[in-house]
């Protein structure tokens, strides 16, 4: 039982509550036999002498190899043998104390030694000392710790422990802790081992040192002493403990107006020390709603970009305060405040405004140079050079603009002004700004120019020539005269006056009237051609400005003639009622001269254009009468069977329409004897010398006959030149010609040409006068070959002339 420990306990030496068993067993073995005890290092060289084991036991050296000594271990290894020569225990290999051991304190190997004759059996044990061949070691390389920044100083953190092989003060005896400023070091004995600990000494700052590296070294009691290390990697862990950070408490930006909604202008940009959410940062605008910021800027939360929300017009408004707030996201958040002044840089964005004021409602026409009419002033919102305003007049008128003060200009005069050519006028001004590109407006401005009385009446003809029948009925309108007058209301308000007559003969205001109002010329005659055949006067047109202006027109008026006489018979020869008598001979020949029947017709023209015609007896064959001579003679010879006395009846009949007549009763008495003839003969070449002054006469009537239907004609042809048919002859004059004998006699053929000829100067002169016609108080021109006209003296009396008037 006992061996059976002994054996057990020697073989089971590993293990420490064996090896107390097994002590136990050898103690009582001790008892029984002697026991040896020696100690040896570990990791001593083999062969190494423990003791003299023969001489411990008393044993004799010679004998051991007799007795057959001999040595038992438990265990498969030989840690040691004896040398049978020398007695020597030495060691066999090499023996690590920590192998057979462990942590052991006390580590033995026990060896059983025997001998036979007689059988002995002796204890051995070995005490084996340790050795300082092991260092502390950590069982991690590294060792991380995760600190939150804001703990406190003096929290303690447990480090974990170094194991060192060795035991006793060969194991570890010390930690050390690589200097910093943070943390130190502090160990704990606990029994058999010592923990180490970090001791916080000083608040960390993740901002400054996130990361600290320490190094632990373990060191054991040996000598020399053996060190293991552990790193330390420390995390200081944020904490939101800073808050975000603007570069500058205020920015000063510019921008210019009207710039694009959308466009950004400023980016803000704070920073954050800490990290993570503490920080992430949400950018806002803090403005107050009054502000009227927030129409006009916005600002990203993420990128803290300041962009333009609304209209920027420099006119309203030339600067921003934004206030922009960055926040962090830590728990609880921190935030920063800043400010970005925006100054709004001017735009030519305004178009000048004109404003008129006017001055004058119209400007008088005669209004002088400088004649100040509105006040133009031109406002332009923009400033600086975009506000500087040029003006000018783009279009030709009479007036220009004068510069007061700064964008103040008068619109004056500056040149003549007629209401009649131009009654107003559109200026068009045109202001135009000095901004790059300009800007311009224009603003037109009517001028009126108001009248002023500056032209007299005006008569179309300075000449006016007026055909009046006579006749005609006391009131009639002969005429209506008008004038025109380029003015307006009273400037050009006319009236009409008669003015005295020229007319040495003549009291006007007895023949015409003249309204006042309508310009009527009205007659206050039945005019009677034959003691008038015209007259001239002048009428008046006068405005009613201030002061009036007036002209006058000359009127010529003509009577015209009607048939309103009848022939009168002269002398000798009266007309019917009484009876002349005339003798002729028996032995007259064929042709003899009987007699000449003179008559005159008041009228004129046709209507004194006067035929003879003997109207009994009828049928008669012995005597004729010259249609236009009026001269009775003879057809032929008498004979006895003829009446001794032939009465005769001669019809004088104008060309009147209708005709008037006269009738002249001849009896015509055959005497034998020429004696009793003669004297009444002698009358007759001295009555046919006057005839030529009675044929004047009637060539005056007729020409001026031929006058009226010469301007008839004029005004016809111009009214339809395009008739060439006959209906002209209806106005055709008679053509007059004169005869050597002087009768004269006239055909119907056209004539366009009037001849006046003094009967003084027959021979000599023909005049021929342009203007009415027959004249009155006319000057005359005289054609002295060719076609000069030169003056000649005045005409002594009409009845002395005769015209003929060229074509
Ligand atoms: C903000 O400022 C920091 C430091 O000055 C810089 O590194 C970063 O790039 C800036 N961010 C922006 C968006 O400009
Ligand atoms: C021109 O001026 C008038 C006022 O004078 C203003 O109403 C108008 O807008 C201007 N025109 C332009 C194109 O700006
Ligand atoms: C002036 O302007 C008005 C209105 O536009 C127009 O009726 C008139 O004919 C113009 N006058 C002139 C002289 O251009
Ligand atoms: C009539 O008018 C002419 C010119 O138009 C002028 O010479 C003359 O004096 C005027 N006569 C009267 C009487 O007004």
């Amino acid at each position: 039982m006992i061996a059976r420990f002994v054996f057990g306990g020697m073989m089971s030496l590993p293990s420490s509550r064996r090896s107390f068993v097994t002590y136990l067993v050898l103690v009582l073995l001790e008892a029984a036999s002697g026991q040896l005890s020696y100690s040896v290092s570990e990791e001593v060289n083999p062969g190494t002498n423990v003791g003299n084991i023969a001489k411990d036991l008393n044993l004799n050296v010679q004998d051991l190899e007799s007795r057959s000594f001999q040595t038992v271990t438990g265990s498969k290894r030989k840690y040691f043998e004896v040398n049978l020569k020398t007695g020597f225990l030495y060691v066999n290999e090499r023996i690590d104390r920590e192998e057979l051991c462990t942590d052991e304190p006390k580590c033995t190997v026990s060896v059983e030694a025997v001998v036979n004759n007689p059988l002995k059996l002796y204890r051995v044990e070995v005490d084996i000392r340790d050795v300082n061949d092991h260092s502390p070691a950590f069982n991690t390389r590294s060792q991380i710790l995760d600190i939150a920044e804001n703990t406190v100083p003096g929290f303690r953190f447990a480090l974990s422990e170094a194991s060192d092989a060795d035991v006793g003060k060969n194991g570890v005896s010390a930690y050390k802790l690589s200097p910093n400023e943070y943390f130190s070091l502090e160990t704990h004995n606990r029994g058999e081992s010592i923990s180490p600990e970090l001791v916080l000494q000083k608040a960390l700052d993740r901002e400054k040192k996130p990361h600290l590296h320490l190094l632990l070294t373990a060191v054991d009691g040996g000598s020399p002493p053996n060190s293991g290390t552990s790193e330390i990697e420390i995390n200081v862990l944020d904490i939101n403990d800073n808050a975000p950070m603007f570069s500058s408490s205020l920015y000063k930006i510019k921008t210019v107006e009207n710039i694009p909604i959308g466009t950004a202008i400023f980016t803000l940009n704070a920073t954050d020390a800490d990290e993570g959410t503490n920080s992430e940062i949400v950018y806002s605008l803090r403005n107050k709603d009054q502000d009227h910021i927030l129409d006009i800027f916005k600002i990203d939360p993420d990128t803290g970009i300041i962009s333009v929300k609304g209209k920027i017009d420099y006119e309203e408004r030339r600067a921003f305060e934004i206030r922009a707030e960055a926040r962090d996201k830590g728990q609880p958040p921190m935030s920063a405040h800043s400010k970005v002044l925006v100054e709004v840089i001017d735009v030519n964005d305004n178009a000048p405004e004109i404003t008129v004021t006017s001055l004058l409602s119209t400007v008088n026409e005669d209004a002088g140079l400088g004649t100040a009419i509105a006040l133009v002033s031109v406002l332009d919102r923009d400033s600086g050079k975009n506000g500087e305003v040029k003006c000018e007049i783009l279009n030709t008128v009479p007036f220009k603009l004068e510069p007061n003060y700064k964008n103040y200009f008068s619109l004056v005069v500056d040149g003549h002004l007629d209401r009649e050519a131009t009654p107003h006028y559109n200026v068009t001004i045109l202001a135009t700004d000095e901004g790059s590109p300009p800007l311009s407006n224009t603003s037109i401005i009517t001028v009126y120019v108001s009248d002023v009385n500056d032209n007299a009446p005006y008569f179309a003809e300075s000449v006016i020539n007026v055909y009046v029948k006579e006749n005609s009925k006391v009131g009639t309108v002969i005429k209506t005269v008008t004038a025109s007058d380029a003015d307006t209301s009273n400037n050009g308000q006319l009236s009409y006056s008669l003015l005295d007559s020229t007319s040495k003969y003549l009291s006007i205001p007895t023949l015409v009237n003249i309204n006042s109002e309508t310009g009527d010329i009205i007659s206050l005659q039945s005019f009677n051609f034959e003691e008038l055949k015209t007259f001239q006067f002048k009428v008046q047109a006068t405005d009613s400005g201030v002061p009036p202006l007036s002209s006058n027109v000359t009127v010529n008026v003509f009577i015209l003639d009607e048939n309103d006489n009848s022939p009168a018979v002269l002398a000798p020869y009266s007309e019917h009622g009484s009876v002349n008598s005339e003798n002729i001979p028996y032995s007259a020949e064929a042709g003899y001269f009987v007699a000449k029947i003179r008559a005159v017709d008041a009228d004129s023209g046709y209507n004194a254009l006067l035929s003879y015609h003997l109207s009994e007896p009828k049928g008669n064959n012995l005597f004729r009468i010259g249609t236009s001579t009026g001269e009775i003679r003879t057809k032929r010879r008498m004979s006895d069977n003829d009446l001794k006395t032939h009465p005769l009846v001669v019809l004088v009949s104008d060309n009147g329409e209708p005709s008037l007549s006269a009738t002249v009763s001849i009896d015509v008495v055959v005497v034998e004897s020429t004696a009793d003839i003669q004297t009444q003969f002698r009358h007759v070449p001295i009555k046919e010398e006057s005839f030529s002054d009675l044929n004047l006469y009637l060539l005056i009537a007729i020409v001026s006959v031929s006058v009226v239907f010469l301007l008839s004609l004029i005004s016809l042809i111009a009214v339809k030149c395009h008739r060439t048919d006959g209906s002209f002859s209806r106005y055709s004059a008679p053509m007059i010609t004169t005869h050597p004998d002087g009768s004269w006699s006239y055909s119907k053929a056209t004539q366009q040409y009037d001849v006046c000829f003094s009967s003084d100067t027959l021979k000599s002169d023909v005049v021929v006068f342009p203007g009415p016609f027959p004249p009155v108080d006319a000057e005359l021109i005289s054609i002295n070959g060719g076609d000069t006209f030169t003056r000649t003296q005045t005409l002594p009396s009409s009845d002395k002339v005769s015209c003929t008037r060229f074509h």
